[in-house]
């Protein structure tokens, strides 16, 4: 029996949900129950306004379209907030899946949201809270984070995500990188989402995707889909830097492996676990 497929789906600006889709995947992985596939959603801004914003280049991601997400059994999508809610390319993406809300192509598979703000309190979890309404309407089932990593406990150095999703603090000005607590929260997020999937999906076979596909194909209504020429669109996407991100991302990450970063890690975690052992005695 082949396993179930979790998408990674993100959109970004500057690079840091990028940034942190990498670690969503890499936690996706972990289990090693579920196979992920990494894609990015279209742009739909111009490039006359992208140069204006200072907008990093594009990763070399495919493009998803709305017809392609029947592929899989479980979606986390990441995105920056845009005034405290989703930004217009997920929307755009959303507003091409009349077609498969119509055939109800979406129902049942489970999503997971991460995010990306400027501030502190600029809304990942309105943006997550006001993103609800998609996931409701399509009877998709929205698993959330929770409080799955003590660093979400940590109020002594600034620390992106919520029981909504994971998330990064971009700073005002973007920059701020994605910091080792924030991906290890993005990566568990990545392995308790895999592990709910193949839960789910246990039980079922890839018969019942297959017959959601045929239903879907099989709906009337013509719905028009982000992009579906894109030359980047039909192969899984690999897990590829932007080829001249001018952010130091790789730096950041690699930074989460090196031991002084662990030594960090191991102390910041020790101290929060005697924290919440004097809380809860
Ligand atoms: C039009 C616009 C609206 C934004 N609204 C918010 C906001 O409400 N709260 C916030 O903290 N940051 C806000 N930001 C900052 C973005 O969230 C930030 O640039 C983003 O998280 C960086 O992620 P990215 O590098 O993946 O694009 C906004 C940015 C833009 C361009």
């Amino acid at each position: 029996m082949a396993k179930p497929k979790v998408f990674v789906i993100y959109y970004s600006t500057y690079g840091h949900v990028h940034t942190l889709s990498q670690s969503i995947v890499k936690g996706v992985l972990k289990p090693g129950t579920v196979d992920v596939e990494l894609y990015q959603i279209a742009e739909t801004l111009s490039q006359d306004t992208l140069e204006k914003m200072h907008a990093a280049p594009k990763a070399n991601v495919p493009e998803i379209t709305a017809d392609k997400l029947v592929d899989a059994d479980g979606i986390l999508l990441g995105f920056p907030t845009r005034f405290g809610t989703a930004p217009a390319q997920v929307k755009a993406l959303f507003d091409a899946t009349g077609k498969l809300w119509a055939s109800k192509a979406l129902q049942g598979k489970s999503v997971g949201l991460f995010f990306s703000t400027g501030s502190q309190h600029g809304g990942q979890e309105s943006t997550a809270y006001t993103f609800l309404p998609h996931l409701a309407h399509h009877g998709m089932i929205y698993v959330p984070l929770g409080y799955s990593s003590l660093y979400m406990f940590d109020n002594d150095t600034i620390v992106g995500g919520s029981a909504w999703g994971s998330g990064v603090i971009a700073g005002p000005d973007g920059s701020l990188q994605p910091t080792y607590k924030e991906l290890e929260i993005a990566e568990i997020q990545g392995e308790k989402f895999a592990q709910i999937v193949t839960k789910l999906v246990a039980g079922t076979d890839r018969e019942d995707v297959e017959q959601q596909q045929e239903s879907a194909a099989a709906a009337p209504e013509e719905v028009a889909v982000v992009d579906s020429q894109s030359p980047a669109a039909s192969a899984p996407a690999q897990l590829v830097k932007p080829a001249t991100d001018s952010t130091s991302h790789d730096d950041t990450a690699a930074a989460a492996d090196s031991s002084v970063a662990n030594k960090e890690k191991g102390s910041a975690v020790r101290k929060l676990v005697a924290k919440f052992k004097k809380v809860f005695k």
